[in-house]
């Protein structure tokens, strides 16, 4: 029997398996605008479990499923037993019975753990309190569109080095692109990510001034100061006076190449994160990313299911 293809996170899956899901991608959206629209999952149901809010994640994922001629069950914790304590193990095993695969976002990322090492269907990541694999596919998709092959560009982060900041950080080492972080020291990515990249010959970076990370960057990104799974923001309130250098204005911008792009995953706070002007301005892509969503997820699922 062959092994179940997860989609936990981008490290767990090599360079060749994520260039063929992205150049299905591209290749589906091509395909969908021309009108050829396969129906690749028919007959196959993906449940979906939200533990946290959603609208491009849910809609992208749904959508994905129907576009194949499959279905989708949307499910949360409070709707299930194991909002009253079942185990994950249980519930893991139950759903295998039922459904072709599983998306989940939740705020434990030992618990989409728990899902792929208790079931026997596809789990996919549908976003954690450390990763965000599902949107990082439709970013870079979305940075090829607008310039290319992404291998060799140069990517600048800036702001808190949160879930998206870890993503795109494997997706450098494993799409071969420079990524600069900028982050307060108090929100640097975890260490042992960066280890990782290091480990595996990226070309990552952690440089001090958000000046540095943009100078002559093809792509600038950033992503909301309080993260909704973020542990720190229960505890402690976040520091937004230290993240405030790190806002991406035009005058940031204008420190990138003249055809950089601005991309957010959405949702946007404008005035904390990035200015009205940059996120609505001629360089943001934040709409494509947002359609792109829904193609990258299609390959994705043709990927798990097929
Ligand atoms: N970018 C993203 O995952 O958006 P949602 O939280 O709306 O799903
Ligand atoms: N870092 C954000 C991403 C939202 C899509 C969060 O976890 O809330």
């Amino acid at each position: 029997m062959s092994a179940v293809k997860h989609v936990l996170d981008i490290d767990t899956l090599d360079a060749a398996t994520l260039r063929g899901i992205l150049d299905d991608a591209h290749d589906l959206k091509a395909r969908w605008k021309a009108g050829d629209r396969p129906k690749l999952c028919t007959d196959l149901v993906l449940a979906t479990i939200f533990e946290k809010p959603s609208t491009r994640t849910r809609i992208s994922y749904d959508l994905a499923m129907r576009q194949l001629g499959g279905e989708t069950i949307n499910l949360s914790p409070g709707d299930m037993q194991l909002g009253r304590g079942e185990s994950i193990g249980d519930t893991a095993g139950v759903l295998s019975r039922y459904v072709d695969a599983i998306m989940i976002r939740t705020i434990d990322h030992q618990k989409m753990l728990d899902l792929a090492h208790y079931g026997t269907v596809p789990i996919i990541n549908g976003l954690t309190d450390r990763t965000h694999p599902s949107q990082l596919m439709a970013d870079v998709m979305t940075v090829e569109e607008h310039l290319g092959p992404i291998q060799g560009k140069s990517v600048a982060w800036a702001g808190d080095g949160n879930n998206m900041a870890c993503s795109w950080i494997h997706a450098a080492v494993r799409f071969d692109f420079e990524l600069k972080v900028a982050c307060p020291p108090k929100y640097h990515p975890p260490r042992h990510v960066m280890e990782w990249a290091e480990e595996h010959q990226g070309k990552v970076k952690i440089v001090e001034t958000v000046e540095q990370a943009v100078e002559a960057v093809d792509c600038v990104v950033t992503d909301t100061w309080k993260s909704m799974s973020d542990e720190r923001a229960e505890s402690e309130p976040i520091d937004m006076a230290a993240l405030e250098p790190y806002r991406i204005d035009a005058e940031k911008m204008a420190l990138a190449n003249p055809d950089a792009i601005f991309m957010h995953c959405m949702p946007i706070y404008r005035g904390n994160e990035v200015s009205a002007q940059v996120a609505d301005g001629p360089q943001s892509v934040v709409f494509d990313e947002a359609e792109n969503r829904l193609h990258a997820q299609k390959a994705i699922l043709k990927w798990c299911l097929t």
